[in-house]
């Protein structure tokens, strides 16, 4: 018993609803899939004829709007029509931690999720799905299908007043920059709801390229709930093993061995065992956030405490790194140049939300640092919107300022110490030689990424301070 679902709308264009409407377009040729979104610039970059223009950088995307764009995938700001025509209609808007009111700092703010819910109200026509895909608090269907059943004074004068709707949960797990692939082969679906017509209807459009045994169904608030438990779960590993980084650089132990070790123990596995700057993106710190106000929402102060734990590590290890860097270049950087190579939130993404790069460069800018920074996938608009205005000045030394920079040679002409912050694989790369002579010695290299490469810069006279492992000399390995 299922609904036959010929047309999809999806709510939103952004990392969400653009990728994974893209995966559902190629192997579903039969449905007419329309994205629809508020932002007409992103809706004209998605229907941009240079796929280098799309919104969002993720590896394989551009083929697949390549083969379906135009043909059963279709972007648009029509969003009447879209909603009315269709059968199933995600909601993949943002949901960013409320800033203001009550709740704010940590509950999600629903005010997208509202607005979305009243235009579905007020425009679809006949039974319509309904699926949550954005990352929502617990019990948020609920709020959904009251604002959907509500009497609904502006339809009155639409055309067609029958309108009936089920609500379906069903989180994304996607991580960026690896999005496509995880869409195409995912470790699980999940689909909350209660009515089995529409969970069969949707996993009937999964099961084209998914074994049905990976298709998992739940009730509605399992569904919500272990989305926001498994990216706590995750970030929870991050903070574990960045907390021991801290403890190799002060016994001289080596994060990445600790790492290895611990992980060939299948009960821990080796995935999310990375030491790093502290973990960024948009959803581990919100979907952390929310669970605290959740906890403490249904009194269970134990809980709460216990995962804020998680988000207060994750801060010290991002403020610790600009720390050691001021130390190291003697207790000051006032005037002194220091690269920054990578500002994604983490490689293969132009992503930034959240990222460690963000905070480590603010520190960096306070402390008078002149900072360049290269990203192969950010671009400087991106840039300005989280630190401010451009003002370096080659000519004069303007503390406290940040430049773009156009490759990894340009950010490091006269830098006192480079910074790698995200881990693109050309970092990996870098010819240490020729950076040691543009450098200005003492040169530094600060490795929060542990890079094998980096090693070779000490060969090159450049101090090398490796995070979860501290001065390194260069070893044999
Ligand atoms: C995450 C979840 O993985 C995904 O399932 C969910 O749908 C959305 O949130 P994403 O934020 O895209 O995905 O990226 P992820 O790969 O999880 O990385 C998050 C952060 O953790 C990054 O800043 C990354 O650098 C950091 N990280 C990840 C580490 O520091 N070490 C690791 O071992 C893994
Ligand atoms: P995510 O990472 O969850 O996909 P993004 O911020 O990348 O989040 O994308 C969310 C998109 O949803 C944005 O492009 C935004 O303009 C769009 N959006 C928000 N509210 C609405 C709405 N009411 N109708 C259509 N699009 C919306």
């Amino acid at each position: 018993m299922k609904y036959i679902i010929k047309n999809i709308c999806c709510i939103g264009a952004g990392y969400v609803g653009g990728p994974t409407m893209a995966v559902i377009a190629s192997h579903c040729p039969n449905i007419q899939i329309n994205v629809i979104d508020i932002n007409q610039e992103r809706i004209n970059a998605w229907n941009d004829d240079n796929l280098k223009n799309l919104p969002i950088f993720e590896p394989g995307l551009d083929a697949l709007i390549k083969k379906c764009r135009d043909i059963n995938l279709h972007f648009s700001c029509e969003i009447e029509k879209h909603i009315a025509n269709a059968d199933m209609i995600f909601i993949s808007v943002n949901t960013p931690t409320k800033a203001k009111g009550l709740g704010a700092g940590q509950a999600i703010d629903l005010k997208w999720i509202d607005a979305t819910a009243r235009q579905i109200s007020k425009y679809a026509r006949g039974k319509t799905i309904v699926v949550e895909k954005s990352t929502l608090p617990v019990k948020t269907a609920r709020t959904i299908k009251e604002i959907l059943g509500s009497k609904n004074s502006d339809r009155e004068n639409y055309q067609d007043k029958y309108s009936e709707f089920v609500v379906l949960s069903n989180p994304e797990f996607l991580s960026e920059g690896t999005a496509i692939n995880n869409l195409q082969n995912p470790d699980r679906v999940l689909i909350g709801g209660e009515d089995l017509k529409a969970i069969n209807s949707l996993a009937e459009i999964y099961s084209n390229w998914i074994e049905k045994e990976k298709i998992i169904t739940t009730n509605l608030w399992s569904s919500e709930l272990s989305k926001l438990t498994a990216n706590a779960f995750l970030a929870q590993r991050i903070s574990s093993i960045n907390s021991i980084s801290a403890l190799c650089e002060a016994t001289g132990a080596d994060i990445n061995e600790v790492s290895l070790a611990i992980g060939s123990d299948r009960r821990i596995g080796k995935e999310f065992l990375k030491s790093g700057p502290g973990f960024g993106g948009s959803c581990f710190k919100k979907d952390i956030l929310n669970l605290i106000y959740l906890c403490n929402h249904y009194g269970l102060r134990e809980v709460s405490d216990y995962w804020q734990k998680v988000l207060d590590l994750n801060e010290w290890q991002t403020q610790r790194i600009s720390k050691i860097v001021v130390e190291k270049l003697f207790g000051t950087i006032s005037g002194k140049k220091i690269a920054i190579l990578g500002f994604a939130f983490k490689a293969n993404t132009n992503d930034t939300r959240e990222s460690p790069a963000i905070n480590i460069c603010k520190e960096l800018l306070d402390e008078g640092g002149m900072i360049s920074i290269y990203d192969p996938k950010v671009n400087v608009n991106q840039i300005k919107s989280e630190l401010g205005a451009e003002k370096y000045d080659f000519s004069n030394n303007l503390d406290g300022s940040w430049r773009f920079a156009e490759t990894i040679i340009d950010a490091s002409h006269n830098a006192d110490a480079i910074i790698i912050v995200t881990e693109w694989d050309e970092f990996n790369n870098i010819d240490w030689n020729t950076i040691s002579k543009i450098m200005r010695h003492p040169a530094w290299l600060f490795d929060t990424r542990s890079f094998k490469n980096s090693y070779e810069a000490s060969d090159y006279g450049i101090n090398v301070w490796m995070l979860g492992n501290g001065l390194k000399e260069k070893i044999e390995r």
